[in-house]
């Protein structure tokens, strides 16, 4: 495992980070819901691997990936780097509107009492006394930027937080925190199906030293490999919603694969690591945020840290995907 500092604190964390979207289950992600058991041997095959850096958030499972995680950290949690999120709350008491899932409502709030509200309820379903890391989930413009980082710079001297950073942001949302304070991380989605969004965050983030943590690298499950392009989700599930679930998309994509299947022997890798690697390969500060419920997934995506892709290789995958390329997604 590689280690990196968290931005420009002294929290060290590992190239590798645990995505815990998935552990939630519901209506999003439906073929598995995991069980305390599981969740408790997936932290201890993470530990084995050297990942020590694990996300979540309130919504996930609408509290049920942070109630499982607060489990399986007993008696180890000083070992882990622990992050949740802030802003989107199914509490009822305010906030714009953000989707309805699961019989909840839930709200979009980066107000002072919203973000203090939040992290005292991540707090109790951890079952800590302080997070390493919280991210404002969705940034909006609705509540001043100097108010959300006011109360998160109180959270981080009362000692229940010890940095935070932003997700689903604009490049000019860096500057606006940066103004009143001092970001971490900024969580964003990237892709090689859509490379439009993320490399413009790139001067940004080296001028104030944050780190960039990408999620979905891995399209939640599409650029594993082949097998996958067989699997049926239901309705409400994230991997139906997503253009790649599309019988046009998927035809592409096999194509796709079998264009890039001579760099799996060439670098004796699976898919997937080739994808996490074309990522890595991208930014020297990049956090890759792999989301894992299963052992195999752990071990197999922290050995994308040793493959070192030839650029006409990274040109290669790049040209077999284009003509499936998306420009906006939203997760
Ligand atoms: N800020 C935001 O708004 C936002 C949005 C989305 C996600 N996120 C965060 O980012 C994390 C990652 O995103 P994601 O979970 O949606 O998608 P992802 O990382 O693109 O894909 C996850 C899927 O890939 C599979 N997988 C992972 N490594 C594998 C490997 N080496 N070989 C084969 N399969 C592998 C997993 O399988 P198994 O589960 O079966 O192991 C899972 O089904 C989330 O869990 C969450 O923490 C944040």
């Amino acid at each position: 495992m590689k280690y990196d500092k968290l931005g420009l604190t002294d929290i060290e964390v590992s190239k590798v980070s645990l995505g815990t979207w998935g552990l939630g289950g519901g209506s999003v992600w439906t073929d598995k819901d995991s069980t305390e058991k599981e969740a408790s041997s997936l932290l201890s095959e993470c530990a084995e691997r050297g990942i020590n850096y694990i996300d979540t958030a309130p919504v996930y499972g609408t509290g049920v990936s942070e109630n499982l995680l607060g489990k399986a950290l007993k008696g180890r949690r000083d070992k882990f780097v622990l992050q949740t999120k802030c802003s989107l709350n199914w509490r009822g008491d305010g906030g714009a509107f953000h989707y309805e899932r699961d019989g909840y409502t839930v709200n979009n709030d980066t107000s002072r009492s919203a973000i203090k509200k939040d992290v005292e309820d991540s707090l109790k379903r951890l079952e800590t006394d302080y997070i390493d890391s919280i991210i404002v989930h969705y940034v909006t413009d609705r509540w001043p930027v100097e108010e959300t980082v006011s109360a998160l710079d109180e959270l981080v001297k009362d000692g229940k937080i010890r940095a935070y950073g932003i997700s689903n942001s604009q490049v000019e949302d860096i500057e606006k925190y940066h103004r009143y304070g001092n970001p971490a991380l900024v969580q964003e989605f990237f892709s090689i199906l859509s490379p439009f969004h993320g490399r413009d965050y790139f001067p940004a983030l080296e001028k104030y030293g944050i780190t960039f943590q990408v999620y979905g690298v891995l399209e939640e499950g599409y650029l594993t490999g082949p097998e996958f392009l067989s699997k049926e989700f239901k309705k409400s599930d994230i991997r139906s919603r997503l253009p790649w679930n599309s019988e046009e998309k998927r035809e592409s994509l096999l194509k796709a694969y079998e264009k890039i299947r001579p760099l799996t022997e060439k670098y004796e890798a699976s898919f997937a690591q080739l994808f996490l690697a074309w990522a890595l390969g991208e930014y020297d500060h990049l956090n890759l945020l792999v989301g894992m419920r299963r052992k195999e997934s752990v071990f197999d995506s922290t050995r994308a840290l040793d493959i070192d892709l030839d650029s006409e290789d990274r040109i290669l995958m790049e040209e077999s995907v284009k003509s499936i390329q998306e420009k906006v997604l939203d997760k």
